[in-house]
């Protein structure tokens, strides 16, 4: 039998955690790389290293068919017009899909089929469902002017594949044009992948 504490975990919407999760702090130095505009981003950084995101995992078992989730918070802010976002992965084991609800502030979830390269985003507000399917790079955005929360489940063998992104990025970028977010292509990388 599961003791409740192994059971339950609460959230605060005060504090957007999750109580019992384990806590990852990422600062705007450890997302060189990620944003298009290199010079806007080191300019950015000479001024300061702010939080750019956290999020909060729980485990609560590692067998075959448990299920593992998260809640994360991304801070507002841009780097030149590209808003500020989650370093990004593919799953470890590819046929892992993750389920994302959106909880607080406006954003987007920005999807790469590593099959084909194709480029989506798709809305993450309160209220909002977001699937994500296997094989699917994912990164969530902050669109909006207050922190972005968001509650992530996926299966519990699915783990992280950083690297695959670290190296080539992803193939567009959110932006801001005229107050609005669209998906453009990355037109300045430092690395040709695609
Ligand atoms: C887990 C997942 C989310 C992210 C979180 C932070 O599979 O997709 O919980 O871990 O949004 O983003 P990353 O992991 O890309 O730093
Ligand atoms: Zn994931």
């Amino acid at each position: 039998m599961w003791n409740t504490d192994q059971l339950l975990s609460r959230y605060d919407p005060a504090t957007g955690t999750l109580d019992g999760a384990s806590p990852v702090e990422r600062r705007l130095a450890d997302l060189r790389g990620c944003f298009a505009d290199r010079g806007a981003f080191d300019a950015a950084l000479a001024l300061d290293n702010p939080v750019v995101y956290r999020v909060g995992s729980v485990a609560p078992a590692e067998g075959e068919g448990d299920l593992h989730y998260g809640v994360g918070c991304v801070m507002p802010g841009r780097i030149g017009d590209e808003y500020f976002l989650t370093k990004g992965h593919l799953h470890a084991w590819r046929p892992a899909a993750e389920f994302y609800f959106g909880l607080a502030g406006e954003g987007m979830m920005l999807l790469e089929d590593e099959s084909d390269g194709a480029s989506q985003m798709v809305p993450l507000r309160p209220g909002h469902a977001v699937y994500v399917p296997g094989r699917t790079a994912h990164r969530t955005v902050n669109t909006g002017l207050v922190p972005l929360t968001y509650l992530g489940v996926y299966p519990a063998r699915a783990g992280h594949d950083y690297a695959t992104i670290e190296h080539c990025n992803f193939r567009a970028c959110v932006v801001e044009r005229g107050g609005q977010p669209v998906l453009v292509p990355r037109v300045r990388s430092g690395v040709v992948c695609h």
